[in-house]
């Protein structure tokens, strides 16, 4: 039977200095690949609103939106931890409507862990959540549910007053519980410093190499997504591209009567052809 990685083994991993992997996936036929891949970690980030949804902003993801996704990415893995985004305004709202929103991720999603954004202000959601007995994965630096508080997409904790609150705030978060923290868009030398500081695992995006694992949205470092992508992603394969072609080929070959050809047909016997259609 296939070991599944949970939130210990990540903590695990941290201690033996092995980095973890994880990448996003919103649909069912992606996860599976992920899974046989060996990824450690599936992320259902809330990303999902502009790179599956075609949303502006990641504000416009509902809890229906990600419990849809975090169930169709579940049924495909057997391995890899599955962590699910909390959208937008899901814990904000109170400690109580915070705690059920988690829960529908866990109980209907199958998710085994969610993920929240934020520092010292969600400390009590945080909280109220763990003790629900669902494990919390935060998220610090760029936090793309605040885009329109940040102002745009700019590295966070750049300044020697924002980088303390970045070292305080992931402070905050180990010590109310959560199993690991997401730095994004955040100088690799503060992410360093980070990470040496805690004693559970930082998973960087655009945050350098040495934070204890790395995510990125499985879109973009497949160039699968054609907006704009940003800086910090690399890309593995072009395969928007490769559907271009394919499709292009595809649209070609049924204008031209090219496909389908007789391999991708049915036949009957000729005996068979007279009896269906009375000999004509
Ligand atoms: O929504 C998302 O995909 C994320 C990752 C970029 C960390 O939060």
């Amino acid at each position: 039977m296939t070991k599944r990685i949970t939130t210990a083994t990540f903590k695990k991993m941290k201690q033996d200095k092995q980095k973890i992997a994880v990448l996003t996936a919103y649909d069912y036929p992606t996860a599976k690949l992920l899974d046989s891949s060996g990824i450690d970690a599936i992320l259902i980030g809330d990303s999902l609103g502009m790179v599956i949804l075609g949303y502006e902003t990641t504000t416009q993801v509902t809890m229906e939106d990600m419990l849809h996704h975090t169930k169709a990415v579940s049924r495909g893995v057997a391995r890899a931890l599955v962590i699910a985004d909390m959208p937008f305004l899901s814990y904000h709202l109170g400690l109580k409507e915070s705690v059920i929103n988690a829960g529908r991720l866990i109980q209907e999603g199958q998710a085994q862990a969610v993920k929240l954004e934020g520092g010292i202000e969600i400390i009590p959601t945080v909280e109220a959540i763990i003790k629900a007995g669902i494990p919390v994965m935060g998220h610090l630096g760029f936090t793309p549910q605040s885009i329109h508080n940040l102002g745009g997409y700019f590295v966070q904790g750049k300044t020697d007053e924002q980088a303390k609150k970045l070292l305080s705030d992931a402070k905050a978060l180990e010590k109310a519980g959560v199993f690991s923290i997401v730095l994004e868009m955040v100088p690799a030398e503060l992410a360093e410093k980070i990470s040496a500081q805690l004693s559970i695992p930082t998973i960087g995006i655009g945050a350098g190499v040495n934070c204890d694992g790395q995510v990125l949205v499985i879109h973009d470092m497949l160039g699968l997504y054609q907006g704009s992508i940003p800086k910090f992603v690399k890309k593995y394969s072009e395969i928007g591209e490769e559907i271009n072609q394919a499709v292009s080929k595809y649209v070609n070959e049924v204008k031209h009567g090219l496909f389908p050809r007789q391999e991708h047909s049915f036949k009957v016997e000729k005996q068979e052809v007279n009896k269906l259609y009375g000999g004509k």
